[in-house]
């Protein structure tokens, strides 16, 4: 049997709906997936401005998803339940989606999944390759920074966070700095083409200290500092190759200690790791990575990049799958700007201490 979801995304800077296909002919089918990027509403701003983000969203929503119903040559008649992020992010974009979702569910009597957006990263991968649970995730996105052990929808463990900023943040601040156009991670991977990532020294956080944390706060302000400096093409082509080089290293250290500890399969199969989030489209921190497990014994996906950054499709797949296996929600799901995966993990220390994290976490 085969369940065909319609996913909503509206949780930060991008409106999108997906419509996906599971079981049947195929394991998984993305029929559908658009996304309207309002990065250009947001760009005079230098971040997302949450307010223009939730009216952009109000002022769209409608034509994103007849899109892609239209795209996917279906009708809400052909669609069995209907998918929407509920959190975390900028609560004001997941209301308009999720009311969005209710609107339809309750119009067609369909169900509603609340989908939780990491939920969606989480699973990004399994849109294109079929990847067994469980795998070492490595998210890593604008807003956040994990490692978790995804042993399916709703069992999503966390071995590590950012004590401080997310990696994609501090792409994104550092590109600011270096005069570079939100978002920062895409301009300054192209502007580190060709740049030599040895002439500047960087500080290396919590390198060889315990534990699978990140933090990349002290990175940020030390790169800013050189970059305010900086007066030729030349050196900030430099600068951004050794941010890139070493938000890369420290992606691999941190990821390598969680391998370090992660258990093989019980048939002693290779275990597998995944890399998901907008962070994942950048090439040097995927080839490291790639690297990483080579060397350790890993299998290693890595999503297209059009499922790397912040799309519907995946928020489609985990409602298929909840769905699959009876998780519904009520139509009194709230909007959650704050959500935690794996919530037990969230209550301890360091990670997660309310206002200290992005907009996002
Ligand atoms: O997953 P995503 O679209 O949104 C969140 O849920 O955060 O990730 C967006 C983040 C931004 O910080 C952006 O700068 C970063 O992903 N990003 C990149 C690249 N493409 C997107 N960072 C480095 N290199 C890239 N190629
Ligand atoms: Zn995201």
């Amino acid at each position: 049997m085969s369940l065909t979801v319609l996913g909503i995304e509206t949780s930060c800077d991008e409106t999108a709906a997906a419509v996906v296909r599971v079981g049947g002919a195929d394991r998984v089918r993305v029929l559908s997936n658009v996304i309207l990027s309002q990065i250009a509403d947001h760009a005079p701003f230098g971040g997302v401005v949450p307010e223009i983000a939730a009216r952009a969203h109000v002022e769209t929503i409608d034509a994103v998803v007849a899109k892609a119903l239209t795209d996917a040559g279906l009708t809400l008649s052909d669609i069995d339940a209907v998918a929407a992020t509920a959190g975390p992010g900028l609560v004001g974009g997941v209301m308009v989606g999720l009311a969005f979702a209710k609107a339809v569910a309750l119009a067609r009597d369909l169900p509603l999944i609340a989908v939780n957006h990491l939920e969606g990263h989480a699973l990004s991968a399994r849109l294109a390759q079929d990847i067994a649970y469980p795998f070492l995730l490595l998210l890593v996105s604008g807003g956040h920074c994990q490692l978790l052990d995804v042993a399916g929808v709703g069992a999503c463990k966390r071995l590590g966070t950012t004590i401080d900023d997310a990696a994609g943040e501090a792409f994104d601040k550092i590109g600011a700095a270096l005069g570079l156009a939100y978002p920062g991670g895409p301009a300054l991977e192209r502007l580190a083409q060709g740049g030599d990532p040895s002439r500047f020294t960087l500080p290396r956080a919590l390198a060889g200290r315990e534990g699978c944390d990140f933090s990349f706060s002290g990175l940020k302000t030390a790169a800013a500092r050189i970059a305010e400096r900086l007066t030729d093409d030349e050196s900030r082509r430099d600068l951004a190759a050794a941010v890139q080089g070493a938000i890369a290293r420290q992606l691999v250290e941190r990821t390598a200690r969680a391998m370090a500890v992660y258990p093989r399969g019980p048939d002693g199969q290779a275990p597998r790791f995944v890399v998901a989030g907008g962070v994942a489209a950048n090439a040097v921190v995927r080839t490291a990575l790639r690297a990483l497990c080579e060397a350790v014994g890993f299998t290693f996906a890595a999503p297209p990049l059009v499922y790397c950054t912040d799309n519907a499709a995946m928020i489609a797949l985990a409602g298929a799958e909840r769905l699959a296996v009876g998780l519904t929600d009520g139509l009194d799901a709230p909007a959650r700007p704050r959500w935690p995966l794996d919530e037990a993990a969230a209550r301890l220390q360091p990670s997660h201490i309310p206002g200290r994290k992005g907009a996002k976490a």
